[in-house]
């Protein structure tokens, strides 16, 4: 409850908070931000006052004890007298209330999820203004599957290069190949002891989805420049995957940047690092012939991981966040050599901060073929809807004329 009331009131992210986190807890956390619309509209009906208005604490301890008993295995009066528990130690004289309306809420049904009576905001737990704009990029089913995947907790996946079968086997931790992306592995049983493998340096926790997108650039015989490149994960791919790429990963953040250097540690030969703006890099215009630029974005590709996401954005932050990579993606360009090649990735599925971003660079743009379901974008680049096999990302691949 009181993960979930920092998430919403002091906007941290849940992941990170959670990073110590069993993961029952985890996903108990993620799993209620997953759900809350749906389980605040359940709740609503048996309120006199809005949600809202109510203690943070008070809407934690409403949400959980109803997503515990609509969404987990746990008896509904288990459930209701957990919840008024701790409401009595968070917050005393709401705990009635939280009684009250927990055990009215827990006999509601659930929304149907193939009802289309109902909303598919409301089945599926997201903003109604998101849910229209994919709509609109994807269709309605496969928006709908989209949409219906960022309910659904991430399995962990690790980059196989970099982390050792033998020791997780040696751990208790049983993986298996990605069904669709070659050199990721997926952790069936023994999600711990994998944990406790990546906090020690010995494996890699990457999506999917991110692997496939880092080989869609193309190998070049001179200079790879990763521009937004921490923590590494896109430059682990391609620096375990090309023995001889010449390749440099830079970011902005120092803290970050440590980090990668400290990620790199993984790889026989490690990428030079280096911390710079990447609107004020220390290149000359011209040097490079291939750029990763992986920008920072509104990551609405990542609800799986980052439920809170939905309900922090608003769509009038999207022209923000694109000015930003607009100003990127203009300084990615000019380092370009002539024929050089310009990988512009963000884990969003939004237009403004994608298609809209490249189309005022003067670049050609590339087909671009990931390995996970993709659909074209009518002015070249590639959207990969999210799923049960990987985030969603936009791509677009683009060349610099000879
Ligand atoms: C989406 S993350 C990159 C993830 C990374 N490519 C990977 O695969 O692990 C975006 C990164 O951009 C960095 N960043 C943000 N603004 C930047 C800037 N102006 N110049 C360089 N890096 C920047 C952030 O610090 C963050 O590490």
């Amino acid at each position: 409850m009181i993960a979930l009331a920092r998430v919403e009131a002091r906007g941290a992210y849940a992941a990170r908070l959670l990073s110590r986190a069993v993961p029952a807890e985890r996903e108990l956390v993620l799993g209620v931000l997953r759900w809350q619309l749906t389980l605040d509209h359940l709740l609503a009906r048996h309120l006199r006052q809005p949600l809202p208005s109510l203690d943070e604490q008070v809407r934690a301890a409403l949400r959980v004890g109803l997503y515990e008993a609509r969404r987990m295995r746990t008896p509904a009066p288990v459930a209701v007298a957990e919840a008024v528990r701790v409401a009595k130690a968070l917050a005393p004289r709401a705990a009635g209330l939280v009684n009250a309306v927990l055990r009215r809420a827990v006999e509601e049904p659930w929304p149907d999820p193939a009802d289309r009576n109902v909303p598919l905001s409301l089945r599926t737990s997201h903003p109604e203004w998101l849910v229209r704009r994919w709509v609109e990029l994807l269709g309605e089913s496969e928006a709908a599957a989209a949409l219906a995947a960022d309910q659904e907790p991430a399995p962990l996946c690790l980059l196989e290069a970099v982390s050792s079968r033998e020791k997780l086997a040696a751990a208790g931790c049983d993986v298996e190949p990605h069904a669709l992306v070659p050199g990721v592995i997926v952790v069936t049983r023994g999600a711990e002891a994998a944990v406790l493998a990546l906090r020690a340096g010995k494996a890699y926790a990457i999506d999917p989805a991110a692997v496939s997108v880092a080989r869609l650039l193309p190998p070049v015989a001179g200079l790879t420049v990763d521009l937004a490149a921490a923590p590494g994960g896109k430059s682990l791919v391609l620096a375990s995957e090309r023995p001889g790429i010449r390749l440099l990963a830079a970011d902005r953040s120092l803290g970050r940047a440590l980090r990668m250097r400290g990620n790199f540690a993984l790889l026989e030969r490690a990428p030079g690092v280096a911390v710079a703006d990447a609107v004020a890099a220390p290149l000359r215009p011209g040097s490079c012939q291939a750029v990763l630029l992986d920008a920072p974005c509104s990551g609405t590709g990542t609800l799986r991981r980052h439920p809170e996401i939905r309900w922090r954005l608003q769509p009038e932050g999207l022209a923000v966040v694109a000015a930003g990579q607009r100003r990127l993606a203009e300084a990615a360009a000019a380092l370009l050599a002539p024929g050089g090649v310009l990988l512009y990735a963000t884990c969003s599925l939004e237009p403004e901060e994608n298609a809209a971003v490249v189309a005022g660079l003067d670049l050609e743009v590339l087909p671009a073929v990931p390995a996970l379901p993709f659909r074209e974008l009518p002015g070249g680049g590639v959207v990969i809807p999210p799923s049960a096999a990987g985030d969603g990302f936009t791509v677009h691949l683009l060349r610099r004329r000879a």
